[in-house]
């Protein structure tokens, strides 16, 4: 009953290795040269796969392995918390020794994932620490039972420092109920009240003050103007006409309007773009997902190729492709990692979760629309995944001859807007086709978020140019059309309801 990982598949030695004692996976390497040298898909423009941190870099980085607690609004927190944060000192966010079964791996994963906190904006910085705890008004969004959204605290050696969600600030959705859905896609802004998003101020300020380049990962350039912080994190030196050598002269101003715009779609993380924002994805259902990314900018191979995805997106991004090195000389990295067993544990987590139970009946309508479903989607939506797990090209690329064979690409185009897939680091010219499942209670749809409702997404309007797009649109935008992917928009409204009756079942 091992785990052998060869980097390409997850084995198990029959399925009655499950829950019995005596599980002893066997952990891949997260960062390894075998496994990374092909792992990333070639930019778009570049034809050169980023490069990565070497082993010996990622592995010099000090081991974080630090459990983390709920920040509570002001006036809301428990009798005498506060005071027990203190004497719990540092504990392990893993400890392998005590993890027997899988089970006990799983629930490690859990605890990854809803306490991995953003190592390098832990502070203990009493200004930010009192705002939080005694303000007026609490800085980010109350959940029921009290707790604010997206914010932790950290017992460390130095005493309880303020620190932020890392997985579960973004990949965990709340039900209109309350429900609590880890792995499906947080919501953005709009409809909602931009409440939602008031730690980001917060998050900001500490970054700020610590000197972090903005978005994710980590770099540190104290002192630097906005402007240059926006380029070094979506700038795409090779493109003559790239569109964020804009963002060079922007302002604070500037800027939290456009991250505010991207944010009614999805979130601009690192290397992709404020101004081509890419939706959060569902990671409900990732076990079955050949490629990482809207884009596919990595393969998922196995259980190391998540681990690795998760250990990029936190502290190892190189930021350099072929000769254009997007970070300094000047700049540093935190240095610091979390260890390999937290990363296997939490991708093991990862690929457990299920969805919410689904209260959408398949009757007649569904059915009905099962039967054009299978029409007119079926050949890209492929069931029981709802999709083939294949690649197609953004509208305007071309494909190189010398592609990777581990891309499998259907050689045509939906006609989506190219933005991402071509005019940022994050474009390697390919959007994915998405996996179906759980759209029902997705509130985006397409790479970018720009439709917030099923009904829009097979409404022909949407194709027009005074549509009001309901999820993302550029900034100073009120109306455009939303292009591409025109399948079911020739049939009957009725025949459309039918389709989209039956997506939402399933
Ligand atoms: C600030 C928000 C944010 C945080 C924090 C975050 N993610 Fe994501 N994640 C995203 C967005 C947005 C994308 C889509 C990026 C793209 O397609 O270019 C994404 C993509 C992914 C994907 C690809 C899924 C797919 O089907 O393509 C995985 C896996 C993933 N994230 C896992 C994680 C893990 C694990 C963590 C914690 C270590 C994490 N993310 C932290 C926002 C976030
Ligand atoms: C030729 C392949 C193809 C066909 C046929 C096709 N799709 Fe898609 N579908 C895609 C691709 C590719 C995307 C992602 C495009 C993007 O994000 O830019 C997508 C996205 C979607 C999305 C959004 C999912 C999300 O999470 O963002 C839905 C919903 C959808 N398709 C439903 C359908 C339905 C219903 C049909 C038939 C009426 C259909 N598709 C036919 C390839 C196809």
């Amino acid at each position: 009953m091992r785990i052998l990982v060869s980097g390409l598949l997850l084995t198990v030695t029959g399925p009655e290795a499950y829950g019995q004692p005596g599980f002893q996976p066997e952990i891949p390497r997260v960062w390894d040269e075998a496994a990374l040298a092909e792992w990333a898909t070639p930019v778009a423009g570049l034809n050169l796969r980023p490069k990565h941190i070497s082993e010996k870099e990622y592995y010099a980085q000090r081991v974080e392995n630090l459990r983390t607690y709920p920040v509570y609004a002001p006036g809301r927190e428990p009798e005498g918390y506060w005071r027990r944060l203190q004497q719990t000192g540092p504990r392990a966010l893993i400890e392998r020794s005590e993890l027997k079964t899988e089970e006990d791996w799983i629930r490690a994963g859990k605890r990854v994932f809803d306490e991995m906190d953003l190592l390098h904006l832990r502070t203990l910085d009493r200004k930010y620490i009192n705002e939080v705890r005694n303000g007026s008004e609490a800085p980010s969004r109350m959940l029921p039972d009290g707790t604010l959204f997206g914010m932790r605290w950290v017992p460390t050696s130095e005493g309880v420092a303020l620190s932020f969600s890392n997985c579960s600030f973004c990949h965990v959705k709340f039900l209109p109920d309350g429900t609590r859905v880890a792995g499906a896609p947080f919501q953005t802004v709009a409809p909602r009240p931009p409440e939602t998003f008031r730690v980001w101020p917060l998050i900001s300020r500490v970054q700020l003050s610590k000197g972090v380049l903005v978005g994710s990962p980590p770099f540190f350039m104290p002192g630097e103007p906005i402007g240059t912080q926006l380029y070094r994190a979506y700038g795409v030196p090779w493109r003559k006409d790239d569109i964020h050598k804009s963002l060079k002269s922007a302002t604070q101003t500037d800027y939290e309007a456009l991250d505010l715009a991207a944010r009614a779609g999805g979130i601009p993380r690192w290397n992709g773009s404020p101004l081509f924002p890419a939706k959060v994805p569902d990671l409900i259902g990732i076990k079955d997902r050949k490629y990482i990314d809207h884009t596919a900018t990595h393969l998922h191979r196995g259980v190391g190729d998540l681990m690795r995805y998760a250990a990029l997106v936190t502290s190892a991004e190189a930021a350099e492709f072929g000769p254009h090195k997007m970070v300094g000389k000047a700049t540093r990295r935190p240095g610091l990692r979390v260890p390999d067993e937290a990363l296997f544990a939490l991708a093991l987590y990862l690929y457990s979760l299920q969805p919410p139970a689904n209260p959408n009946v398949f009757d007649a309508r569904a059915a009905a629309g099962q039967k054009l479903f299978e029409r007119e989607c079926a050949r890209c939506h492929v069931p029981p995944l709802y999709t083939s797990n294949q690649l197609t090209l953004a509208e305007g690329f071309e494909m190189p001859k010398n592609r990777p064979a581990s891309l499998d690409v259907l050689p045509l185009t939906v006609g989506t807007d190219p933005g991402l897939a071509l005019r940022t680091r994050k474009g390697t010219g390919y959007y994915k086709v998405p996996s179906l499942k759980g759209v029902w209670y997705r509130e985006r749809y397409l790479h970018d978020g720009s439709v917030a409702s099923l009904e829009e997404m097979f409404h022909p309007e949407r194709l027009k140019e005074t549509h009001e797009p309901g999820g993302f649109r550029p900034v100073g935008v009120k109306t455009r059309a939303i292009p591409g992917h025109p399948f079911g928009l020739h049939l009957k409204a009725e025949e459309r309801a039918q389709i989209v009756a039956f997506l939402r079942t399933l």
